[in-house]
């Protein structure tokens, strides 16, 4: 589904300079789909983002019959309730989607209908044993495929129905890897099942399933990296529609948020940021390292989601280590977190980042290569990357494999270096964030795309 047929072309940039809104957070939009199309009836979603992969959300719930109207201002979502879904007569495309597969693998597991699930080149090379395992030892009848590993499978997914008075049971999880596509999966599911789903994580991921079921009533109680669904409490079963707004994306706010740290005498704001502690974690890294960072709170968006006004303005940054929880709450951000650790003064090291090698590409592979191109000395950890920053860059030409983010950072990289940099690849970043390239211009970065 991703068009990856663009390219960037980037120079050495001036001072960025300027206050811009970023698209909705892909995780929150994607979340506020499905609680709408779950909902009793029609509702109104702002702020959602126009980016294929929540695209790809909205596209699987039209082909169960949800009715969704996509305007300029807003999202209208007809509900259908939580028994409401009809069974697909195609198969549902995911695109480039992990979280559309994975939370609808969960959600469908409950069904008394059957589905498959696809996804596109990249997808389809994604583990998802994750899911399947602990779905399956509840009752699913759901499968993936074999693949390049013996003992993982992957997309597509076929999920068959659930017969007449069966269900799914009760879970209690201890998940090896903190993951929120995991554990929204089993949540999602486990609004179906005869019993209580109770998940354990090792450190606490983004939290977004969360706080929008507590928001809308669902029998659900979370303490520190557990939580706990009991849909035979007390509860009536369902869902009134609501009126959402999807705050900005933090993931794609820490681009031009990272340019700016990393280009001399840059001041950049973007507004609306959500700011939910689980997302967060680049902010404090940016605050580690010594870049000037300021906070304004600005109200609130979609189920409780804290939203702030982020302004960071240039200074010099130093090298540090980033490992544990820190590493969970900015997962998505590493690829900027290389580019920056390029000029940072001395050496940045990042640990406990394995799962980096199962998103969009390898992303720790795939960042050693952009680094080693634009001439930074870089080393490949099993688990991360050990950078060296501080000495002049020379302009590359990147093959970015599809990778929205890897396509991003080594934009900001092609700031930093002496002539023209070429991005391959760079259609990819229509998955997250429609608008890159204009709302970097509009700060002064001179970055141009062009069809290859
Ligand atoms: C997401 C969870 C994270 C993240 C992904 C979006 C979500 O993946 O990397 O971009 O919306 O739940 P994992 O759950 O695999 O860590």
């Amino acid at each position: 589904m991703s068009s990856t047929g663009k390219r960037y072309r980037v120079q050495r940039s001036g001072p960025l300079r300027g206050s811009v809104r970023v698209p909705g957070d892909k995780s929150i939009g994607h979340r506020s789909l499905i609680f709408g199309a779950l909902g009793r009836g029609r509702s109104h979603i702002t702020g959602l983002s126009e980016g294929l992969d929540n695209r790809a959300t909205a596209g699987a719930f039209r082909a169960m019959g949800v009715a969704i109207e996509t305007g300029s201002e807003a999202t209208e979502v007809h509900g259908v309730g939580l028994r409401g879904l009809r069974m697909p007569t195609t198969v549902l495309d995911c695109g480039n989607s992990g979280t559309t597969m994975r939370l609808l693998s969960g959600l469908l597991s409950g069904q008394g209908f059957g589905a498959r699930l696809v996804g596109d080149e990249s997808l389809t090379r994604r583990p998802m044993g994750r899911i399947i395992g602990p779905l399956r030892a509840r009752g699913a009848h759901i499968a993936g495929t074999s693949g390049a590993k013996a003992d993982e499978l992957y997309p597509p997914i076929s999920i068959a129905p659930l017969v007449e008075g069966e269900s799914l049971r009760g879970i209690e999880y201890d998940m090896p890897v903190a993951s929120a596509q995991v554990k929204s999966a089993l949540l999602l599911s486990g609004l179906y099942a005869n019993g209580v789903t109770a998940v354990q994580e090792p450190v606490l991921s983004r939290d977004h399933t969360e706080r929008m079921m507590l928001a809308l009533g669902v029998p659900l109680e979370t303490a520190g990296s557990s939580v706990v669904l009991d849909p035979t409490a007390e509860w009536a079963g369902g869902w009134d529609p609501f009126e959402w707004h999807v705050p900005g994306d933090p993931s794609s706010a820490t681009f031009p948020i990272v340019a700016a740290a990393m280009v001399a005498d840059s001041q950049v704001s973007v507004e609306d940021v959500c700011v939910n502690p689980t997302r967060t974690g680049i902010f404090d890294w940016l605050r580690l390292i010594g870049a000037n960072v300021a906070h304004r709170p600005s109200g609130h968006g979609a189920g409780d989601e804290p939203m702030a006004e982020i302004t960071i303005t240039h200074g010099s940054t130093r090298g540090a280590v980033a490992g544990g929880e820190l590493i969970v709450r900015m997962i998505d951000e590493i690829p900027a977190v290389c580019a920056l650790a390029a000029v940072a003064n001395g050496v940045t090291e990042i640990r406990d980042a394995a799962e980096l090698r199962v998103k969009e590409s390898d992303r720790i592979a795939t960042m050693a290569k952009v680094l080693d191109a634009f001439g930074v000395p870089c080393e490949e950890l099993p688990d991360g990357l050990i950078i060296t920053g501080g000495k002049p860059l020379r302009a590359a030409h990147i093959e970015s494999r599809g990778d929205h983010r890897i396509v991003m950072a080594s934009a900001l990289l092609g700031f930093m270096a002496e002539g023209e940099s070429i991005i391959e690849g760079a259609g990819a970043v229509d998955t997250s964030f429609p608008g890159f390239v204009s709302l970097m211009r509009s700060l002064g970065a001179p970055i141009e795309e062009e069809a290859s």
